[in-house]
């Protein structure tokens, strides 16, 4: 068992080196050669794949530090993005992204929950497509500013905004037939916890998600994944869902100096609770 593993490729080698016996230890000793060589064949595997994907990135842009008070800052809006506290949160290439999570949260035509109303996008598409109800939690004062003015062109749908963070307001609220979670980090520290060390962006919501979904209710988020999804996110959305299924948007054309997403695709993922 002990003694360095390599699995070779064109342009990498992959070495592990196991410390103790005692680390995956099956009753036979090629159960966990098994185990073993496919975790290492899988990531040799989708290194090669992101070195194809890498080619297919746009340059992007530096982003800026967030600084102020999330809730005050000012919201800048124009005919393609929304910019907070100088954070791209949302552009408008995203179009075809949101329309996809759009039609998995209306699937069940039901009560729908949004986390995060930002140009509201996603929301035109959903009551488009037809809902029961529609409410959004949201917590910057000029972004719910911009949802007054939205709703007054929706007069006959049941819309409705909590506002808050979602962490403080959630609790408040029932259960829904669909939830779709699109929020941006609300510091740095966020950034750090939530962006770099997470699977994906929206794992600290997945426990609030399912509780407050009916049973065979839907949970869909921006995911960050490009073409699929790591068995390490799969094992998360498994502790809360019963069912998950995924398909890949593209193409996306984020313009040069899309400072938070680089490829011309992204995975839009379906929950079951
Ligand atoms: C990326 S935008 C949402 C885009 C939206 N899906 C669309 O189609 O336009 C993110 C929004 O989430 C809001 N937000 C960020 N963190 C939040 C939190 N913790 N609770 C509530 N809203 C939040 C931001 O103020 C922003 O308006």
């Amino acid at each position: 068992m002990l003694g360095p593993r390599v699995v070779r490729r064109k342009d990498l080698d992959l070495s592990l080196n196991l410390k103790t016996e005692q680390f995956l230890k099956t009753p036979d000793a090629s159960q966990a050669n098994w185990l073993i060589s496919r975790s290492m064949d899988e990531l040799a595997d989708d290194l090669v794949h992101l070195d194809s994907v890498s080619k297919r990135f746009v340059s992007g842009s530096k982003r800026k530090e967030i600084f102020e008070d999330w809730v005050k800052s000012q919201a800048k809006y124009d005919d393609t993005q929304l910019i907070i506290d100088g954070q791209q949160v949302m552009q408008d290439w995203e179009r075809p992204y949101m329309e996809a999570m759009a039609k998995v949260a209306t699937k069940t035509k039901g009560d729908v929950l949004e986390i995060g109303f930002g140009m509201g996008i996603s929301a035109s598409y959903m009551l488009a497509m037809g809902v029961k109800s529609y409410t959004v939690i949201e917590c910057n004062e000029d972004v719910r500013m911009e949802f007054e003015k939205w709703k007054k062109n929706h007069p006959k749908c049941d819309v409705s905004l909590v506002f808050g963070k979602w962490q403080e307001v959630i609790g408040e609220l029932g259960l829904f037939d669909a939830i779709f979670f699109d929020t941006y980090p609300l510091s740095e520290i966020e950034f750090e916890e939530y962006v770099s060390n997470s699977v994906t962006f929206a794992e600290h919501f997945f426990e609030a998600a399912a509780s407050h979904l009916k049973d065979g209710g839907v949970f869909t988020y921006y995911s960050n994944e490009i073409d699929s999804v790591s068995r390490r996110h799969q094992r998360a959305l498994f502790k809360y869902f019963k069912e998950v299924s995924f398909s890949i948007c593209s193409p996306l054309f984020p313009p040069e100096d899309c400072n938070y997403w680089w490829a011309d695709s992204m995975i839009v993922t379906k929950c079951v609770k």
